[in-house]
């Protein structure tokens, strides 16, 4: 178990590197199952998530070497045992990302039903029935997904919801089907778009990706391909948020203004000051934040996962701020945690209402999941006294080197082994 400890920090100053997305990242190296032989990621984040996805496609018979630097080679040349168990899945939810490029390979898929989280509980109803347009038969046996396949034949999706598991399952799957796949209601994330350009690369068909309808021609066989994952633009709301909090003036390198225009929008409400610069967007926070009213949708909305890093900023401004979860109703664990330092919130339903103080106090807190720990991070930068966040190896999961470049800005934050 590890634990962070966080003092108040700022201005901060200097220059920080977001590095690949690890949303996008999970899903390449997903997708390369799909072509037998040797291929290659750039800028892939060294991260436990990595690692353990890393694991689940080493049990299903698949080469994967981390080269150092971001480079990860992946061999999906050999025999490929089309099953995930549960042991792995548990571990790594985004595995049911394999059930698409197996059906495709493979004919068939066992891969353990994933269960609820922190999120509250994750169906994945949409990635199956888009499957089954497909031609794709699902069992659900002791806990396991069996899904079979004998051949994928192009077909109409429809989803209900925007998902982005559900398109890119589809996504994937449809590159080997026979005929045109056409997903309508897609999710328009840029890592969709970064999945479609990497399939492209492998020869496949897909246009469409990031927009609302994704269209793909399957082929009958891809090739490995190389390609380098999109910069994450999570971490870089993190590295902003960060800076909206204690202050200060920073260059977030790779951060890119067009994948997270909504969220800088809301930024500069709260008056800050972003602008993109050649390699990135330049930060600016000088005065005291202030309240803003902020709902989460699915892209190009104001992400979920951006939603914990910025209500420690609501905590702290000069006011009321209001702020809605649409997507993850058991999202909200973490306010908790907030309120033990002193944040001022209540809750009613998926809506909440922060009453601004001026400063947070120091407490120990949870690292619920990824991106909450790195909010109580974020939260501990302006809290009298010294902020403890426990199980902070969530942020693994999700940050290479946290506490090394926060630091790098200035920040007092130092990770405690214990
Ligand atoms: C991905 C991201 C996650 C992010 C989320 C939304 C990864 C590894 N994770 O998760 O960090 O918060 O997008 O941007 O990429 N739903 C269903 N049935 C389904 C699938 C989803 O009801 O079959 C619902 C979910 O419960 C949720 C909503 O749809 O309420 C959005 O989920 P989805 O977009 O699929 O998110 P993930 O792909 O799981």
């Amino acid at each position: 178990m590890g634990r962070m400890r966080v003092r108040p920090s700022g201005p901060l100053g200097g220059r920080v590197r977001v590095g690949g997305a690890k949303n996008s990242a999970l899903k390449l190296m997903a997708a390369t199952v799909l072509a037998p032989g040797t291929s290659t990621l750039w800028n892939v984040p060294a991260i436990s998530d990595v690692e353990w996805m890393a694991d689940v496609l080493r049990a299903l018979g698949v080469e994967v070497t981390p080269e150092g630097g971001g480079k990860l080679t992946v061999n999906a040349g050999g025999d490929i045992t089309p099953e995930a168990p549960y042991e792995l899945v548990e571990r790594m939810r985004a595995s049911t990302a394999l059930i698409g490029p197996l059906l495709a390979r493979c004919g068939e898929a066992h891969v353990a039903m994933p269960g609820g989280d922190d999120f509250g509980s994750r169906p994945i109803d949409l990635h199956l029935s888009g499957l089954e347009v497909l031609g794709a038969t699902f069992e659900l046996a002791h806990g396991t997904i069996h899904g079979r396949a004998e051949r994928l034949v192009g077909g109409r999706v429809v989803l209900e919801y925007p998902s982005v598991g559900a398109t890119e399952t589809v996504m994937l799957a449809a590159t080997l089907a026979e005929g045109v796949t056409a997903i309508e209601n897609a999710a328009r994330e840029p890592e969709i778009a970064d999945l479609g350009a990497f399939l492209n690369r492998m020869g496949a068909k897909v246009t469409g990706a990031g927009s609302p309808t994704v269209r793909v021609e399957g082929v009958a066989e891809l090739r490995p391909a190389s390609h380098e994952v999109i910069p994450d633009r999570i971490e870089a709301a993190t590295f902003i948020a960060a800076v909206g909090i204690a202050g200060g003036e920073v260059v977030v390198e790779g951060a890119r203004h067009e994948h997270m225009a909504q969220l800088v929008r809301k930024f500069g409400e709260m008056g800050m000051r972003i602008s993109p610069e050649r390699d990135g967007l330049w930060v600016m926070a000088r005065d005291r934040l202030q309240p803003i009213s902020v709902a989460t949708l699915p892209y190009p909305g104001v992400a979920t996962d951006y939603l914990p890093l910025v209500m420690p900023l609501l905590a702290v401004a000069d006011g009321t701020s209001f702020a809605t979860e649409n997507l993850f109703g058991g999202r909200f664990r973490y306010l908790g945690e907030l309120a033990r330092m002193g944040a001022r919130i209540e809750v009613e339903g998926h809506h909440v209402v922060v009453e601004g103080v001026e400063w947070l106090s120091g407490a120990p807190v949870r690292a619920f999941d990824i991106r909450a720990g790195a909010g109580m991070v974020v939260a501990g930068l302006r809290a009298e006294g010294e902020t403890f966040v426990h199980d902070s190896e969530h942020l693994d999961r999700g940050y290479e080197d946290f506490v090394g470049r926060l630091v790098s800005i200035g920040a007092d934050v130092e990770s405690l082994d214990d």
